[in-house]
């Protein structure tokens, strides 16, 4: 009784998409699809109405070219079990019908909108029933490049050698939020610009918009600076260093694809190498042992150690030069400044410090950190830098352990613990916030601990004789912080809005999935980074529900899958999810043959 209810309701809900087959990834807002039959498509032709616009038709010939070298297939629909299509579909000569789509159209209302946070990214595509011309309006140039994305994944190979769109189309396309992102780390590993590029490219693809650019860490200083050349001293090699000029193609690549690029400097905290070749008496307990093993002695939440020194005031000369050479490099409005996980005890270790606090025993850490907020924030804040300037930092800064007592409300603040809990606080308080609530969107969890020498791995038992509970690696978290990994459809799954009221949920500006690089380099971020970031894509996108208020993550699965073997096919080394098999049969590996199990 209950599935067959569930499959009519399912049924229904997908409505005119039954018909057709290919889905795109994101799933557009408003997708209809006509059934006259599918059009032959040759579209070389791009006609721009309006002045000449290179960031589109670069995009366009970018596209023209995925279209024409791969001549795509996907695999099979997401149609329910047992009804599922493989395509083409069709006979072959209905497949080539009697005219050709041979041009497209482009309508761009404002082309000389910038890319910042807020820029309109909607467009519409039609493909018509009769006819030759495809359209597509956008506002601006960004939503311009996602038409493509999008048209590029609906042409497909029609098996006779040309190519072919399923059934006409009509697509009417924006965002729900303004910030979709994903963050890379190049302090703990260095990442190559043309794996850099690759993240670009799965980003364009998926509709992501934002590049979070973790640049330095304690472990190492990859960025060049011409107001400190000795700060590369701790790059990890010569070879490991982004010039200028490097950044620069970084922005360029990103700007081209639509994809907006955020650096990060992490301070006060997460900060020695670079620093300490500037001055070592800026930089706290620097190459200190961190000690995780005696934790009143602890200076670091993991090796190496070292936090600005926040009451020297030659840290500001050297903070106020790092930041405003970056900032004269990187054109987005937004800047991370950082601001997480101050340890105290590294604190323990810096003269300056332990004198002020003898010198007033009112004195606590928010105070210290207070003293951070009052002196770094009017550099970053420097209006003859960036006017528009938006400071972004961790929430660590307004609600940890130690946090400063007044953090200014105009500062963007990322969360990344206690998942809604802190969402709810930190948007009832004001603030502004992008989402990273650890628990579901961070992609480095689950892989194991990292730290050497642990000795409790060697646990020879099951479950563990002393205390009866699963020993360390058996049933625990296998020394991941943040075990366990998170799956493609725990990221999916995650409401995290649910709770606010409607000015709360006003100041939720996006999301981001971080993937921290203590386990990344150039031979793993494509596969943790893809095709799970794709997930938070279209979460972030058009939403985790349908029309009718319902999860649609069982829906995902066969549009995730494909767009799997379209990111490989396009050059991003995603991993692969399920067998080839469940491709191929669509939700034949589903766990509950019910298709109304995920509410
Ligand atoms: C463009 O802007 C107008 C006015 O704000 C809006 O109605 C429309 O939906 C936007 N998108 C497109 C693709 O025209
Ligand atoms: C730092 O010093 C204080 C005061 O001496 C002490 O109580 C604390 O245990 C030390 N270590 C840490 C990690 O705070
Ligand atoms: C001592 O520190 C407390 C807390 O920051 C502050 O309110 C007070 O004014 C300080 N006293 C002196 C004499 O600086
Ligand atoms: C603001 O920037 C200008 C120009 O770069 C610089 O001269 C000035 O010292 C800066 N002020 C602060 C507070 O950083
Ligand atoms: C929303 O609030 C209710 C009641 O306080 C709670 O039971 C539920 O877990 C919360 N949901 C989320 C996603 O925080």
């Amino acid at each position: 009784m209950r599935l067959t209810q569930v499959l009519a309701a399912s049924l229904c809900a997908s409505g005119a998409v039954q018909a057709v087959a290919v889905n795109p990834l994101p799933a557009p807002t408003s997708i209809t699809w006509g059934t006259s039959g599918p059009r032959a498509f040759n579209g070389r032709n791009l006609a721009l109405n309006g002045a000449p616009n290179h960031v589109v038709s670069d995009a366009w010939d970018r596209a023209y070219s995925a279209i024409t070298s791969l001549h795509w297939v996907p695999q099979a629909t997401e149609a329910p079990i047992a009804t599922y299509a493989v395509f083409p579909t069709g006979t072959a000569a209905k497949r080539r019908g009697t005219t050709t789509l041979n041009s497209i159209t482009v309508q761009v209302a404002d082309s000389k909108a910038p890319l910042q946070h807020g820029v309109d990214e909607s467009y519409t595509i039609n493909v018509p029933s009769t006819g030759q011309v495809i359209t597509i309006t956008a506002n601006t140039t960004w939503g311009a490049l996602h038409a493509f994305t999008t048209l590029q994944q609906l042409v497909i190979s029609d098996n006779d050698g040309g190519l072919m769109i399923e059934q006409p189309v009509s697509i009417s396309d924006a965002p729900m939020y303004p910030y979709r992102g994903i963050m890379i780390d190049t302090g703990r590993n260095f990442i190559t610009l043309p794996k850099i590029y690759e993240q670009i490219d799965g980003m364009a693809l998926s509709k992501l918009n934002v590049l979070h650019w973790h640049l330095d860490d304690s472990q190492s200083w990859p960025v060049q600076m011409a107001s400190y050349p000795s700060m590369t001293k701790d790059a990890y090699s010569a070879n490991e260093i982004y010039t200028t000029n490097n950044l620069k193609d970084v922005l360029n690549y990103a700007t081209a694809r639509g994809v907006r690029v955020i650096p990060e400097v992490d301070m006060p905290g997460h900060a020695s190498s670079g620093w300490k070749q500037i001055d070592p008496s800026i930089v706290a307990c620097a190459d200190s042992w961190w000690s995780n093993d005696n934790w009143p002695l602890h200076t670091a939440v993991e090796p190496n150690p070292g936090q600005l020194e926040i009451l020297n005031p030659k840290t500001y000369t050297a903070v106020q030069k790092v930041y405003s050479e970056l900032s004269g490099i990187f054109t987005d409005n937004f800047f991370h400044v950082g601001g997480d996980e101050l340890q105290t005890g590294c604190y323990n270790l810096s003269t300056i410090t332990t004198e002020w606090f003898a010198a007033n025993a009112s004195r606590t850490y928010n105070d210290l950190l207070q003293h951070w907020v009052d002196n770094a924030v009017p550099i970053f804040a420097n209006s003859s830098g960036n006017p528009n300037r938006q400071l972004m930092m961790w929430e660590d800064i307004a609600i940890s352990t130690p946090h400063a007592n007044t953090v200014p409300k105009n500062i963007i603040l990322q969360t990344w613990n206690n998942g809604p809990t802190n969402i709810k606080t930190l948007t009832e308080a004001g603030y502004q916030v992008i989402v990273s609530s650890s628990d579901w969107f961070y992609l480095d969890c689950g892989f194991g601990g990292w730290v050497s020498n642990d000795p409790r791995y060697d646990v020879q038992v099951n479950p563990d004789a002393v205390d009866g509970n699963p020993n360390f690696n058996w049933g625990g978290n296998g020394g991941s912080w943040c075990a366990p990994y998170k799956t493609w459809q725990r990221i999916y799954d995650y409401d995290f809005a649910s709770n606010l009221t409607s000015t709360e949920a006003s100041r939720v500006l996006g999301v981001e999935a971080p993937l921290w690089s203590e386990q990344s380099d150039d031979t793993t971020i494509s596969s943790k980074m893809w095709p799970r970031a794709a997930a938070l894509a279209e979460l972030s996108w058009s939403g985790n529900k349908g029309p009718n208020g319902k999860s649609r993550v069982t829906l995902l699965t066969q549009r995730i899958l494909n767009f799997r073997e379209y990111l490989v096919a396009n050059g991003v080394a995603a991993a692969p999810l399920m067998p080839k098999y469940c491709l191929q049969h669509p939700h034949a590996c589903d766990l509950y043959y019910d298709q109304g199990a995920v509410a």
